[in-house]
């Protein structure tokens, strides 16, 4: 017996505390022109430093998604957390949010896949709910970048871009051939770039994992090839979603939202342009929230459904690309 997924309930939460460029300008050198220009980021949510972890953005947006669904905690057969910004280095963040909503016993993968993880979540969710295995499962995005930055002007190229939140959303389980859920999804991977968006310490290669001169050096912060990464998002995007379309006979024309993970304002302009999609089929919401990696999908997808750019019957294509390198993409009926 094989069944569909669908997305049942949507859920979401940031940071109250606004970062503005103007904000960071005060700590690094930089500028707010410099950062809308190269980026089109204007602000950013950023946790009060050892207030909120990882786990605690993630029960609210993990509430309000399976309320959305109609269900309670107890209903979730299993838990799915993508982040690269984990509390702990283990165990992952998806046995205290498990503990936080009380559902003792449930399964929690942590999974990685920087800002793919959304998308990767996605297909593991509902391979999952299609053998039977599981009939609700709910899939969180969650990071705290904030607290490993490098705040001074040593980091601004990567400080500037990131931001913190959190999405959720239960997959539920449907029939194989019902109208709404997930369609295709397609997810793949190049090591060949692990080292052009990292972070390389601490790590477990060397003889310690982290030692006082690993820490003076910044070696424990990431680091970026920008254009490298950039040029690969703009073949890489555009690539998988004409794929995953064809894979169902559908082309572009039918396409109504494409929800595209959030790294650069510069880099979705592309993708679009590329695609020949118009402004009004592509949803960025960068400006407010930075990329906020593995969150950024069910965020932005969250706020178009919310604004009412998209709705039930709508074909929505999520698509990301980011560091390992991972990228994918995600097709479905709403
Ligand atoms: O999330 C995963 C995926 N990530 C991405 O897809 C990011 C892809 N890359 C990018 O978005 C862009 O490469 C960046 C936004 C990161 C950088 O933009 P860029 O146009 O590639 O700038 P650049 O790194 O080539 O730097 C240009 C100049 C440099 O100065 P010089 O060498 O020309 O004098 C930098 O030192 O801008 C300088 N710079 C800054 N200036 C002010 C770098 N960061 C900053 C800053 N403020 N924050």
């Amino acid at each position: 017996m094989s069944y569909g997924a669908r997305i049942a309930g949507l859920g979401s939460y940031v940071p109250e505390t606004v970062v503005t460029n103007h904000d960071l300008a005060q700590v690094m050198d930089t500028s707010h022109e410099w950062i809308v220009e190269r980026s089109g980021i204007e602000e950013r949510r950023w946790v009060k430093g050892g207030e909120q972890g990882n786990y605690d953005l993630a029960v609210p947006a993990a509430r309000e998604a399976i309320a959305e669904a109609g269900l309670e905690p107890e209903d979730i057969g299993c838990i799915i957390y993508a982040t690269l910004s984990p509390d702990h280095y283990f165990p992952g963040s998806g046995v205290f949010l498990g503990r936080e909503l009380g559902i003792i016993g449930v399964p929690a993968y942590d999974i990685r896949q920087q800002c793919s993880g959304f998308v990767y979540g996605l297909e593991m969710a509902q391979a999952l709910i299609a053998n039977g295995q599981y009939e609700h499962i709910l899939l969180v995005g969650s990071e705290t970048h904030s607290p490993g930055l490098d705040k001074s002007t040593r980091g601004r190229t990567i400080s500037v871009l990131f931001g913190d939140g959190a999405g959720a959303a239960v997959l539920s389980r449907t029939q194989a051939d019902a109208p709404n859920r997930i369609l295709a999804s397609e997810v793949h991977a190049d090591g060949g770039g692990a080292e052009d968006l990292w972070m390389p310490y601490p790590s477990f290669r060397q003889p310690e994992i982290m030692t006082h001169a690993d820490l003076d050096a910044g070696r424990q912060y990431p680091t970026m090839e920008g254009q490298k990464v950039f040029k690969n998002a703009v073949k890489r995007m555009p690539e998988v979603v004409r794929s995953v379309l064809e894979s169902q006979q559908l082309g572009l024309e039918d396409l109504d939202m494409l929800i595209p993970h959030q790294a650069n304002l510069r880099i979705n302009e592309m993708v679009a342009k590329l695609l020949r999609l118009p402004p009004e089929k592509v949803h960025n919401n960068i400006q407010k929230y930075g990329n906020t990696t593995a969150a950024t999908i069910p965020l932005c997808l969250k706020e178009a459904r919310d604004l009412g750019r998209v709705g039930p019957g709508d074909l929505v294509c999520c698509v990301a690309f980011g560091a390992g390198f991972t990228w994918g993409a995600v097709l479905l009926r709403l």
